[in-house]
């Protein structure tokens, strides 16, 4: 089993005192994950490269993009430029999505692809060699705070099945709804990086939360 992560999710935070909500949960999780949508193939604007080069100022976590962008590519370089160092984009945006994965480890950075609920698993067969990651999104994309979609776990213990009959590692991240009632299932299922939003920044004591959850995915 690959190394076991928690990746909070900015969105959730205040954005007007980053530094210091990131400042509170840094010793408690393993990578930041930086939700960027464009108000095109989500129905929510959010940042681009400018918060996420801020962000690698005032933290040494690696950073982890999920993009939720039309046309991705166009963009990579400057994803990287910004000190990303995991960049996921979603198959629901890339009619050519090998050469897409290929460009984003050109910019040294570790590809992810996303998924949205209802995308099959088995539409990432035949790049899976060529992944760090594939995030199971287990809500629509573009908001947090919404409730968990139950047969993402049923997705995640599919796409764990053929990783392994392929004698692969690919991380598989779960992105949505994740908190302590969820992480059980998905990670039976064979989850392995877990991105929380509300669960972390929307919590009373965001430290508290992270720590709490982290404590569940290390077991
Ligand atoms: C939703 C984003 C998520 C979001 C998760 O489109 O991709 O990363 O922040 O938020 P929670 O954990 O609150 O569901
Ligand atoms: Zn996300």
């Amino acid at each position: 089993m690959n190394n076991r992560y928690l990746c909070p999710s900015i969105l959730s935070a205040d954005f007007a005192r980053l530094a210091e909500s990131i400042g509170r949960v840094e010793s408690n999780c393993d990578m930041l994950h930086l939700d960027v949508m464009d108000g095109h193939f989500v129905p929510n604007i959010t940042f681009g490269p400018p918060v996420v080069k801020s962000v690698s100022g005032v933290s040494s976590l690696p950073l982890d993009c999920h993009l939720m962008i039309e046309n991705p590519d166009r963009y990579l370089q400057d994803f990287a430029r910004a000190g990303t160092t995991y960049l996921s984009v979603h198959q629901e945006t890339c009619p050519h999505l090998h050469r897409t994965i290929q460009a984003i480890r050109g910019e040294g950075m570790k590809p992810g692809v996303a998924i949205n609920p209802y995308t099959p698993v088995d539409t990432l067969d035949l790049v899976l060699p060529d992944l760090e990651f594939v995030l199971v999104m287990s809500v629509n994309p573009g908001f947090g705070g919404q409730s968990f979609i139950p047969i993402s776990v049923t997705k995640v213990r599919e796409l764990r099945e053929r990783i392994e009959s392929l004698g692969l590692s690919t991380a598989i991240q779960v992105d949505g709804g994740v908190c302590e009632e969820t992480l059980p299932e998905l990670l039976d299922a064979g989850a392995n990086w877990f991105v929380a939003g509300s669960a972390v920044f929307g919590a009373p004591d965001p430290s508290e939360a992270a720590r709490r959850l982290q404590e569940i995915i290390r077991g």
